[in-house]
């Protein structure tokens, strides 16, 4: 899909055709595809206004269009539209009702660090190194969305290795280039899930998965206006997924509303005997799944513990926004705990002194190693042959720019020594007196923040968190909200979420300012 298109005009004449969009309402029956939810889809194939193929084709003219300038796709999957008429004959054979309201016949991208084994589309973590490679299978979480009836559309560019190589900056991949947000096209778009973000908020697809290892789905979908969650490690299965560390990755949905997110969450969560963090977790799934926890009034009776400190910039337009959240949260029933710190969250916040960045790096050399030697063929087999790839066969000048400073550094580790031991602990230590206790001494529902800075005590804890857009500062660069708490309490922070979401209503699809 990348196309090198620098020149100015050429850039010009990309915006115009973006700003000058034609009608997006594509049947006959007015029927508008963007903005729409996965439940307001499924009632438009159910009462015939819509087909899979209509909105394939919708997301592949959008996808042409917007992408040369947004850059959040770097593939798109070949077969889509065989696969749209394949759901299409599906739907058609069976009573409508069995269908609803899951993913059957829904187009999905999904972040290019997890694996899609069709022999089309290449999984690559936005680099040169892996195009070509050949993976065993899907992804686990590619299976489940498959067995959901979900199209796999293509696949969401990402900062680089989910942001584990060098110093590139958010969004940029050798492959793809810079991703753009999709509101202010100058903006940050954060990372490293900066592609899922991108694609979903500009309607290029229905929903898209991301990953997470500390911040990379909470943090894009906080910058481009999404709903991001952030599962417990393990609540969905990382095989098949390019790693970082198994302490810390998780794959999660982002999408345009809460409801959405939670349909694409029933479909990926479950035990899967090629991770072992599966198991664990999978007993925190509810029967009957998350969707019963979209609740109008989940906000009714939930205490919510403030942090503050250091979140909220006094003074600041973010700040202002957030005081008046606070306010409708207790209009709508929430108790809230204002002010409460958590506790050395300097400590956590400084990855180098916690310890993370010493888990990472030891982490990344196995498991990347262990996910190369698993591949049925490939350019590179170890990290080694990816540094020494980059070193060598750089098809960006930019390449040598970023570096390559984490892989090194990564290189350098020897296994998980007792630095490595230490680090565990430190990091296990943090969370028990921070997070853990917090929560536990004022009997917190949640923890909630401005922004997604909080990933990082998230992260650490291995707990979950979710984004819901939250406002636009006077640029229109947006920002979010964080719902964070203890491991498994998934249902609560949907209740939570989607009461806020439904309080305040404040995603507006982007307007592409420059
Ligand atoms: C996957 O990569 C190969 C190059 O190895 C390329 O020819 C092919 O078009 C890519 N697939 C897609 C769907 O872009
Ligand atoms: C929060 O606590 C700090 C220190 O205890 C205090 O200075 C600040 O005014 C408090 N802020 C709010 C909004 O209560």
């Amino acid at each position: 899909m990348a196309t090198t298109n620098s020149s100015q005009l050429s850039l010009f004449l990309i915006l115009l055709a973006i700003l000058s969009s034609g009608s997006l309402t594509i049947s006959s029956h007015g029927f508008t595809v963007e903005e729409a939810t996965v439940a307001e889809l499924q009632l438009a194939f159910k009462q015939n206004q819509l087909t899979s193929r209509q909105l394939v084709e919708f997301y592949l003219g959008e996808i042409s269009r917007l992408n040369p300038v947004l850059r959040g796709v770097i593939e798109v999957n070949p077969d889509a539209l065989h696969l749209a008429d394949k759901a299409d004959r599906e739907r058609n054979a069976k009573a409508p009702s069995s269908l609803l309201p899951g993913l059957h016949g829904i187009p999905v991208l999904v972040k290019d660090n997890i694996a899609t084994k069709d022999n089309k589309m290449n999984t690559t973590a936005g680099s040169f190194a892996l195009l070509g490679s050949i993976v065993p299978r899907n992804a686990f979480v590619v299976t489940k969305l498959i067995n959901a009836g979900a199209i796999i559309l293509g696949k969401a560019s990402l900062s680089e290795w989910a942001n584990f190589r060098g110093l590139a900056p958010n969004g940029w991949c050798a492959r793809s280039e810079q991703g753009k947000n999709p509101y202010v096209l100058s903006a940050d778009t954060c990372g490293s899930s900066s592609g899922s973000a991108i694609s979903v908020a500009a309607n290029m697809a229905a929903v898209t998965l991301g990953t997470e290892t500390d911040g990379s789905i909470l943090c894009p979908s906080s910058y481009n206006s999404v709903v991001g969650i952030k599962p417990t490690v393990g609540l969905t299965s990382r095989d098949g997924v390019i790693p970082i560390t198994p302490k810390q990755d998780t794959v999660g949905p982002m999408c345009r509303t809460v409801a959405d997110a939670v349909y694409v969450l029933d479909a990926i969560v479950g035990f899967d005997r090629n991770d072992e963090a599966t198991r664990e977790a999978s007993k925190y799934i509810p029967r009957g799944g998350y969707k019963q926890f979209l609740k109008q009034c989940g906000l009714k009776r939930k205490r919510l513990g403030i942090v503050r400190n250091p979140f909220v910039v006094e003074g600041s337009e973010v700040a202002e926004v957030f005081e008046h959240h606070i306010q409708t949260m207790r209009q709508r029933g929430a108790i809230v705990v204002d002010n409460l710190t958590v506790a050395n969250i300097d400590d956590i916040l400084d990855a180098s002194g916690s310890g993370e960045l010493v888990t990472f790096v030891a982490e990344f050399k196995l498991s990347l190693n262990a996910y190369l030697k698993g591949l049925v063929s490939s350019p590179v087999r170890s990290l080694a042959d990816v540094i020494a790839f980059n070193n060598k066969f750089s098809k960006s000048e930019k390449i040598k720019e970023y570096g390559q400073m984490l892989f090194e550094a990564a290189q350098a580790t020897e296994g998980i020594d007792s630095g490595v031991q230490e680090a565990y602990s430190n990091l296990a230590r943090l969370s028990k007196d921070g997070l853990e206790k917090l929560m536990r001494e004022n009997k917190l529902d949640a923890v909630v923040t401005p922004g997604a800075n909080f990933a990082t005590v998230l992260a650490i804890g291995g707990f979950p968190g979710i984004n819901v857009p939250a406002g636009y500062d006077s640029n229109g660069v947006p920002f979010g909200i964080c719902f964070g708490g203890l491991k498994g309490t998934e249902p609560k922070l949907i209740e939570i979420a989607y009461g806020f979401e439904q309080a305040t209503k404040i995603r507006k699809p982007p307007s592409f300012k420059p």
